[in-house]
């Protein structure tokens, strides 16, 4: 009788956003933000120096040029067309701010050869974040992403093995050139290492509201 009358339903749930980033002329726009890419590095000796300390074996502009949408017309172009991406994100989870408030802090470029990762993290003092694909050979690893409240799961049993996605406590998202991933920057995520043939590129960022 009673189960008759319950009702169950599911609340505060997190967001993943996944979508080709345009509909048209990928191919020939990650080519371009390759071969920027590839000269990023070439030039950015202190971001090459700290990657050998702190990005065993792979590369990225994280702590060095963290502001490519401000200094190439090609990051530039990508930033106006995530934009875009965000701004509808923000719409779904009916956050109250404009469209117009919304603003690029970050924008950094990860190059993973084979066997390079990159650990569980967040990103603070940030609204959304993401990943947008330029280059996914075979073996390229997923974006991995842990339920927020993990931490306070203190004495619950595993999850069943073929759980509802919405039940799972791990998801995965491939990694697919062309694609933009975009997730509240408060969700931990990392990069597990993979068998790459080739290297991996991604170009991350951080959005603010103001
Ligand atoms: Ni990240």
């Amino acid at each position: 009788m009673i189960a008759r009358m319950a009702t169950i339903q599911g609340w505060f749930p997190t967001f993943i956003y996944n979508a080709p980033l345009a509909r048209t002329g990928l191919r020939a726009f990650n080519r371009e933000l390759l071969t920027e890419s590839r000269q990023i590095r070439e030039l950015d000796e202190a971001g090459r120096k700290w990657c050998r300390k702190n990005y065993p074996g792979g590369y990225t502009s994280y702590a060095s040029m963290d502001n490519l949408h401000q200094v190439s017309s090609t990051f530039r172009t990508l930033e106006r067309r995530i934009r875009r991406h965000v701004a509808r994100f923000v719409a779904h989870l009916e956050l109250d701010v404009e469209a117009s408030q919304l603003a690029m802090t970050d924008c950094w470029v990860n190059m993973m050869p084979s066997q390079v990762a990159h650990s569980m993290h967040l990103h603070p003092l940030s609204l959304i974040s993401g990943t947008y694909y330029v280059n996914t050979p075979p073996g390229s690893p997923a974006i991995k992403f842990e339920d927020p409240r993990l931490d306070r799961f203190m004495f619950a049993p595993p999850r069943m093995a073929g759980a509802r996605p919405e039940n799972r406590q791990i998801v995965r998202h491939a990694a697919k050139a062309g694609n933009v991933i975009l997730f509240e920057s408060w969700l931990r995520h990392e990069v597990e290492a993979g068998r790459v043939r080739g290297e991996r590129v991604s170009i991350s960022f951080n959005y603010t509201w103001r």
